[in-house]
């Protein structure tokens, strides 16, 4: 626990906002290994480059190569994991980018963390759940890992042996198993418009 330090005041979010013609906003992705979330993460920060909107992409796997390769997959790792990344998003989405993070996030208190973190500091945050029934994920098995963690090679593997918290209010509910990536990010898009986000 830091001691001793002060917090030293900042631009204030509505001038930054107001100088560089971009409000921040945070896109959280939940769902189940192999369900779709970095590959439509990767389609809307495209789509949103393209149209000169600052993105930025924070992605479980990669993030697990640097800021947090210190951390397994034990529910006390993954509580960390999604603390450090809601205080990495908000930072993000107080510069005025969009955040789009694609993490398991599987316990419906981390998530809920991560919104009350943003929503403390009137940083807007939008929940996505990207749901595709486990079967569908495990047929898929893109890194042959539900078979490892079937055949116990991998423990604590989630939706094998370790829980997902499916959301039951997420403000965008993408249900992944028939449709393209393009109509997956869409639908995330056409939430942006309808709420003038973009
Ligand atoms: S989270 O649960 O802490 O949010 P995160 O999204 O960072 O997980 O990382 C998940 C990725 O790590 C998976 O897509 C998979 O590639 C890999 N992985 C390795 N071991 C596990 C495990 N035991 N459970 C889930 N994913 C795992």
């Amino acid at each position: 626990m830091a001691t001793n330090i002060t917090w030293h005041p900042n631009l204030s979010h509505s001038e930054r906002s107001d100088l560089l013609k971009q409000k921040g906003l945070t896109i959280w992705l939940t769902g189940l290994s192999a369900s779709g979330k970095s590959t439509i993460a990767c389609a809307l920060e495209q789509f949103l480059l393209n149209k000169q909107i600052n993105s930025y992409r924070l992605d479980g796997d990669n993030v697990r190569f640097g800021l947090n390769k210190d951390l397994g997959f034990s529910e006390a790792d993954r509580n960390e994991n999604i603390r450090r990344i809601s205080e990495v998003s908000k930072l993000f989405n107080d510069s005025c980018c969009i955040a789009i993070t694609s993490f398991i996030s599987p316990y419906k208190q981390d998530r809920q963390l991560a919104r009350e973190l943003h929503e403390k500091d009137n940083l807007p945050f939008i929940e996505v759940y990207i749901d595709v029934p486990i079967e569908v994920a495990e047929k898929r098995d893109p890194k042959g890992l539900y078979k490892k963690a079937r055949e116990g090679i991998i423990k604590e593997f989630t939706g094998i042996s370790a829980p997902y918290e499916a959301p039951e209010n997420a403000e965008i509910h993408i249900v992944n198993d028939d449709i393209t990536v393009e109509q997956a990010a869409q639908q995330i898009i056409d939430y942006l418009v309808e709420k003038k986000f973009i």
